[in-house]
């Protein structure tokens, strides 16, 4: 017996075959039936149409979506959630005026969240990151991209990891994991980044791959925290792993580590809030998506990504949370696709199709997530009664979401 989704005033995001992504002008058109049905049997799509094509006798359970869209679940190919505490202390020193770089450099920051998850225990580690990840896939989140990198020593690093994983075991959602082990100097290596970028690559990388923890590897390629050569240096090991790279970059400034990703065929490279011109050009032609993190750059005041400027040179862009305890404290997509409209002056088909099948792509999953396509799985949400798709992003901070099922399993 499978579930009928009958009478949907409008299916979003419909596709007859699988693609890759959507980039540029593709980007602002988003695939609808409107009085639509969908049947959802076992873990998969099955079938969906116009309501005259509905099956007519049938065992299944019916749902009635009477005024209410039905589109597949967020894909958030960008978080941390598997992190310990919290960091709500800086967050009120930064109100209080002083910068997050500031706050950095006294041993806030990273080094913060990096104490608190060494304390931790697997067990409470796994709680806490259990509870928010129940949370987001309330909130619509079917498929999520976890990264380690609040670890910074062998044990706290393979911890996060086995914790990320050992959430994919219990939870329907598609978890996919990325070794982050370069994510900021420990304080025990903080005149000595060439003894710590050993140990990243000597010991943690060898361990992570031994034990298939992670399938990606990160590094915050940034001032301040790594560089070029270190990133070339990881990126070069990793190889070796075939850990593919999906990395921090452009956070705060631009100097060349677009190009290195996509030289390095980085599926994705991540924040991009400071963009200039042969980032663009590194961009065009390649296999990597941008994606941009608005949240973050909410919560930090800075600068947003410029969609614009990438979506209009004719490439793909994803947007994700970065779920983290220092720039992103929160996991909710759907604040991500309004603030990308709202901010980033994204239309809302251009942002569905970033925080569904762009989102897919960049954790290596559209061929099974990011849209309505039969054999895909079955990872739909269900909106309240909304007079249009627009109404979704126009009312932000609204829980339009009343259903979530991932692979046919209700969220609740
Ligand atoms: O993606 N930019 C680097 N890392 C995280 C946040 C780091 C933190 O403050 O904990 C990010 O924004
Ligand atoms: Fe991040």
């Amino acid at each position: 017996m499978g579930i009928l989704i009958i009478n949907i005033k409008t299916l979003l995001q419909v596709e007859d075959q699988p693609k890759k992504w959507v980039s540029g002008k593709d980007m602002n058109t988003l695939p609808n039936i409107e009085n639509a049905f969908l049947l959802l049997e076992d873990e998969l799509i099955t079938d969906f149409g116009s309501m005259n094509s509905a099956p007519e006798h049938h065992t299944h359970e019916v749902i009635d979506a009477t005024g209410k869209i039905v589109l597949p679940t967020w894909c958030d190919s960008h978080t941390h959630v598997v992190y310990a505490g919290n960091r709500e202390q800086e967050f009120v020193d930064r109100i209080n005026g002083l910068s997050y770089e500031e706050i950095a450099i006294r041993g806030g920051g990273i080094l913060n969240s990096a104490k608190r998850l060494q304390e931790a225990s697997e067990e409470t580690l796994y709680e806490q990151s259990a509870a928010r990840l129940e949370e987001v896939m309330k909130l619509g989140t079917g498929a999520i991209e976890i990264k380690s990198g609040y670890g910074l020593t062998t044990e706290a690093e393979l911890k996060i990891l086995r914790v990320a994983k050992r959430l994919n075991q219990n939870y329907p959602v598609t978890i996919k994991t990325t070794f982050l082990g370069a994510h900021a100097l420990p304080l025990d290596y903080k005149d000595n980044k060439a003894g710590y970028m050993d140990l990243v690559i000597n010991d943690m990388l060898p361990k992570v791959a031994s034990e298939e923890l992670a399938e990606y590897v990160d590094i915050f390629c940034e001032k301040g925290y790594f560089d070029l050569e270190d990133t070339k240096q990881l990126l070069e090991a990793a190889k070796e792993y075939n850990l593919i790279p999906k990395i921090h970059v452009n956070q705060f400034n631009a100097f060349g580590g677009v190009g290195l990703g996509v030289k390095y065929n980085a599926l994705s490279v991540d924040h991009l809030e400071e963009l200039n011109e042969e980032d663009i050009e590194a961009l065009k032609g390649s296999n990597t998506m941008a994606v941009a993190l608005p949240s973050c750059s909410y919560f930090l005041s800075i600068p947003y990504t410029p969609a614009r400027r990438i979506i209009d040179a004719g490439l793909p862009i994803a947007i994700a949370t970065d779920f983290n305890p220092g720039s992103t404290p929160s996991g909710n997509m759907n604040f991500v696709v309004s603030t990308a409209c709202i901010k980033m002056k994204m239309t809302p088909e251009e942002a569905i199709n970033a925080a569904t099948i762009n989102g897919a792509y960049a954790m290596g999953l559209s061929e099974t997530h990011g849209s309505i396509c039969k054999g895909k799985k079955a990872n739909i949400m269900i909106t309240k009664e909304v007079p249009s798709y627009n109404y979704l992003p126009y009312s932000f901070g609204e829980n339009c979401i009343e259903q979530v099922y991932i692979e046919g399993k209700s969220i609740s």
